[in-house]
């Protein structure tokens, strides 16, 4: 059987570790691609990590590269290229520099790797998977963001330290934009199939979500240098197995929706069914009044960051 074949573009922490993760659960070769400054890094990153496979016991091969020629016809490609934001930085700057940046990189994939599913983990996220979709002009299904895996997983972990049991029992998920004004869901949260609401109170729900939403903020501050990178690359690696095994994954992701959720274009966290081809269907459920407020919260925020972003990319 040929193995997929998997381009990360950016080999700083995130997508270092992402190829880290894809490695260990063989999902393919591994193309680790950075801007030719770096190109040393991104090499020696990729042959410390291949001189790992006799220990872990994984067959694939692992290449650094700055040439965008070593991806081609990539099955996946998963961008995590950017700058993270300063001290000092505005987030139109952050907006301005990334979206350059994911333009870019996007511009070099629809090149190299038409056939893609493009996993965009860059941020402000919702913003950048937008503008990679307008760059590579692929089908929307095959282009989509890591938000939802990684704050699902945040949530489910504060969720099982909470209540003193297994992260494996507990399965939850949380909509819309990444941050800030990520929808709760808690008619869609159990806990070994107990509805999480029949275990805590609204109170101590709510203050589990809190720290969800400022997960990442969370991190910043501790490391005080870069932001987070275990629990992201994990995610990312998670919906790279559900495209190159066809998992069929029921999982949330910043999806393209138009008609959906009367969205009207934007991307947005949602479920999804993840599978070969990329987004295969958008799981629309009917959410409560308090749901629907949230959500519609959330997308008016995503609305008005790619207005900026169009202003700022002209
Ligand atoms: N092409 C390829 N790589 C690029 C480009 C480009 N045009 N521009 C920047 N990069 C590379 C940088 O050289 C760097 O190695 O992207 C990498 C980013 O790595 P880090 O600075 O370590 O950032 P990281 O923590 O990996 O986060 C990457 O993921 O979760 C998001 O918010 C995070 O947007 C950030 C992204």
């Amino acid at each position: 059987m040929r193995r997929a074949k998997v381009s990360i573009i950016g080999a700083g922490n995130v997508g270092a570790t992402t190829a880290h993760w894809c490695a260990a659960a063989e999902l393919g070769d591994i193309v680790l691609l950075d801007i030719p400054d770096l190109v040393g890094t991104a090499r020696g990153k990729a042959l410390d990590l291949l001189q790992s496979s006799p220990i872990e016991g994984f067959d694939a091969k692992i290449v650094g590269t700055a040439d965008y020629a070593d991806t081609a016809a990539s099955d996946v490609v998963v961008i995590t290229a950017g700058i993270a934001r300063k001290p000092g930085m505005s987030r139109d700057d952050l907006l301005s520099t990334n979206a350059k940046i994911v333009g870019s990189v996007a511009q070099e994939v629809k090149g190299t790797s038409p056939d893609a599913v493009v996993i965009v983990v860059s941020n402000p996220l919702d913003a950048m998977v937008q503008r990679a979709l307008q760059v590579t002009g692929f089908p929307h299904r095959r282009v989509l963001g890591q938000a939802g895996v990684l704050d699902t997983a945040r949530y489910r972990t504060f969720l099982a330290m909470e209540l003193g049991v297994s992260v494996e029992d507990v399965t939850a998920l949380l909509m819309g934009g990444h941050g800030d004004t990520m929808v709760p869901m808690p008619s869609c949260t159990s806990v070994g199939g107990i509805p999480v609401t029949r275990l805590l109170d609204t109170k101590r729900l709510e203050a589990i979500v809190d720290r969800t939403r400022n997960g990442g903020a969370e991190i910043v501050g501790l490391l005080k240098t870069g932001s987070a990178y275990y629990a992201p690359a994990a995610a990312t690696a998670q919906m790279v197995e559900a495209v190159v095994r066809d998992k069929k994954r029921v999982i949330p992701c910043a999806a393209y929706c138009d008609r959906e959720y009367g969205v009207g274009g934007f991307y947005v966290g949602v479920p999804v069914v993840l599978g070969s081809g990329g987004v295969e269907r958008i799981i629309e459920l009917e959410l409560t009044p308090d749901e629907r407020s949230h959500f519609d919260k959330s997308v008016a925020a995503v609305k008005e960051l790619v207005a900026a972003m169009a202003k700022l990319t002209g």
